[in-house]
């Protein structure tokens, strides 16, 4: 299968057998819009809602490119969940902030079709492993109140819920309560402090 160029492969990755993980690319508008088409339906509850653009190959051009801008910029880190020449997820380091916080959002889904096999687990087990690569102390995720499959991934990697926020994120068309997840990584120093 073709890899956008540059894109790093990871020997260490412990999908399931079939699937691979590896960093969004240029060229992944149409797969992307293939996979929002067909999971439509499955994320509309956990999303914002989107316009109809966001299900094209255009749209999704746009979003890739303001992704990689940001990931240039050291503010996101973006991968795919890949079987084949299809996205069949993705896993998100949002929002990261340096500093003396090293901190990042976690954000994913997995496609319809593939839930259910340990997917999402080992997508943020691989992204937990890399954000600590990269120098970050906390990661956070926010999970509506009844997504309880979300929390199951969550806690089954090493997060603990540290409190529930009431109209935390504007999901699905009105402010939704969320419950609030983090993950310590490490002890060490931040990477800009003296130890
Ligand atoms: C939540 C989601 C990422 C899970 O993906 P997945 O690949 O099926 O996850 P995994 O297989 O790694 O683990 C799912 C866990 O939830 C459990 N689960 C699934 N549906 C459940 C339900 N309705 N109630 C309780 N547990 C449930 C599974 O049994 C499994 O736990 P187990 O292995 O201990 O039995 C996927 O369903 C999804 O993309 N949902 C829509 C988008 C979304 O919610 N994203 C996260 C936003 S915070």
């Amino acid at each position: 299968m073709p890899r956008p160029v540059g894109a790093a492969t990871y020997p260490d990755r412990v999908l399931p057998e079939g699937y691979d993980i590896r960093p969004l690319g240029e060229g992944d508008a149409p797969a992307l819009a293939a996979a929002y088409v067909r999971n439509r339906e499955h994320l509309a509850p956990w999303d914002p809602k989107r316009e109809e653009s966001f299900f094209t190959e255009r749209g999704q051009r746009e979003d890739v490119e303001a992704k990689l801008a940001m990931a240039g910029q050291g503010l996101v880190v973006p991968w795919l969940v890949m079987h084949g020449a299809d996205v069949v997820g993705r896993v998100n380091l949002n929002n990261i902030v340096r500093g003396v916080f090293q901190n990042a959002s976690l954000g994913y889904w997995v496609d319809h079709a593939h839930t259910g096999r340990g997917l999402a687990s080992a997508a943020v087990r691989f992204a937990v492993e890399r954000a600590d690569v990269l120098g970050l102390h906390r990661l956070e995720a926010g999970t509506l109140v009844h997504n309880v499959a979300s929390q199951r991934v969550l806690t089954r990697t090493g997060f603990e819920q540290y409190g529930v926020a009431p109209d935390y994120l504007y999901i699905n068309g009105r402010w939704q309560d969320h419950h609030l997840y983090q993950r310590i990584l490490h002890d060490r120093p931040a990477g800009n402090s003296v130890p």
